[in-house]
């Protein structure tokens, strides 16, 4: 997919790169980026949701450096930033605030002055305490604090079907049937400082069926109109938050992002005139099926040790620390041979493995590769999101470096750890020192 393709060397390329030089260029494990592919993606989302003035906001906890910030402001979307750090990286990035949404169900005062001096476009908020710093800090900056309600609608949707509950019992969110986030609606209109624009939910992740959206919209709209017919209040921003699916592995059968977005429309513009209310702007907020098919990670294949009649494993550079998906959630991926991509017809299952110290370590349980050989370059596709943002030093590895690719040029965006890297923010407390 992507520019992906097979090189007359039999390598695997990417953006023109032939896999096997950017790992020799770069070392491995490494991340690279399709960066045609991010932008085609950016792309789909902003025409299909152009409609009616709202718009789409990448979720920049699928993945966010200080140049996939440029690729998402250069592609016309807004960012969800959900931390100060990832407020300061747009910042950095000299991302405009005016299109910045700062989400998180437990935000810090450092952080709510920093986005109220920044200047960010709305809070999401779902919490009577947030509600109370966000007013009193927005009074002592002397700021209006322009803010959309995250509640919850009830619907938990999973990757092949989804549940309806009375779902009350969440971190995230405010409640509709037991009159909590009727009571966060009044708490904003009294107070001069918050400006309530809308409605946000986020129903779930790696979603592959439409109608939960189209619910979640409906039960939000119908919410809508019971708050103005209370207070008079009226709903201009519905957000429904992010969450399709994307292919990982075969099975996996995403809609299309058109699809998600006439499902959406058609549902908001239904409930609107049955609720007698004006159509609101739509947001969502896309992550991994903006991020995770453009990226794809090399590994180097160290060991492969064959336990007759049981099993072989294949151990990379990696693991559990650059991608923790598959250890946390059994996530799967797909694998191939970078550096023999013509060598397909005898695969055989082996378990790729990563190097970190727990048996929990395998990247794919079970990977069809082609005889493997220590030396090899193993690709593993669509880990574009919640890898590197996701990943850590255990057993003090230092975290791969990225490339962005595009047109046969490979760019380094993320530098590789170093060593130093790792012990930078260690100290020795002066007491050892005293040694000779
Ligand atoms: N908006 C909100 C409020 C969210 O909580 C999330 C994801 C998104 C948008 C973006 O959702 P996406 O389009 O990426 O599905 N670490 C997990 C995924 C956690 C998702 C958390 N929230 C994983 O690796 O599968």
């Amino acid at each position: 997919h992507g520019t992906m393709r097979v090189n007359e060397k039999g390598h695997l390329e990417i953006g023109g790169c032939d896999a096997v030089d950017l790992v020799r260029v770069f070392g491995t494990p490494l991340y690279v980026l399709d960066e045609a592919l991010f932008r085609e993606n950016c792309r789909l989302y902003r025409v299909a949701f152009a409609r009616g003035g709202g718009g789409v906001l990448y979720a920049g906890k699928a993945l966010l450096t200080l140049a996939v910030c440029r690729l998402v402001e250069e592609e016309g979307l807004g960012l969800d930033v959900v931390s100060g750090g990832e407020l300061y990286t747009a910042v950095q990035a000299g991302f405009p605030m005016d299109r910045v949404y700062f989400h998180g169900n437990n935000k810090t005062a450092d952080e709510v002055r920093m986005a109220l001096s920044a200047g960010v476009h709305r809070f999401v908020c779902d919490s009577f305490d947030e509600l109370d710093l966000l007013s009193r800090l927005a009074l002592e900056l002397g700021k209006e604090c322009n803010l959309l309600l995250r509640l919850t609608p009830g619907i938990e949707a999973h990757t092949h079907d989804y549940i309806r509950t009375g779902q009350i019992d969440s971190k995230f969110g405010l409640a509709i049937p037991n009159g909590q986030a009727l009571e966060a609606v009044r708490r904003c209109l009294e107070r001069p400082a918050l400006k309530l624009r809308g409605l946000h939910c986020h129903i779930g992740s790696q979603i592959f069926e439409l109608e939960p959206y189209a619910d979640a919209a409906r039960i939000l709209m119908e919410f809508a109109r019971q708050v103005r017919d209370v207070t008079g209040w009226v709903i201009e921003e519905l957000d429904l938050g992010g969450g399709l699916g994307i292919y990982y592995s075969p099975g996996d059968d995403p809609p299309a992002v058109e699809t998600l977005a006439e499902t959406i429309f058609g549902a908001v513009a239904q409930a609107a005139a049955s609720e007698g209310l004006p159509i609101p702007k739509v947001l969502v907020e896309p992550g991994r099926s903006i991020a995770g098919p453009a990226g794809t990670t090399l590994y180097t294949v160290g060991t492969v040790k064959e336990i007759p009649g049981v099993r072989t494993y294949v151990a990379v550079d990696g693991g559990m620390g650059d991608n923790p998906r598959p250890a946390l959630y059994g996530a799967r991926y797909e694998a191939c041979l970078a550096n023999r991509m013509n060598g397909r017809l005898d695969t055989l299952a082996v378990s790729l493995a990563g190097r970190c110290c727990e048996s929990g370590d395998l990247l794919i349980r079970q990977a069809d590769l082609p005889p493997v050989r220590v030396g090899d370059v193993v690709a593993v596709s669509c880990t574009g999101a919640y890898t590197y943002s996701m990943a850590s030093n255990y057993n003090r590895f230092p975290r791969p470096a990225m490339v962005l690719v595009r047109d046969g040029s490979a760019e380094l965006i993320v530098r590789r750890e170093s060593y130093a890297d790792l012990i930078r923010n260690d100290i020795v407390p002066v007491r050892f020192r005293t040694r000779q």
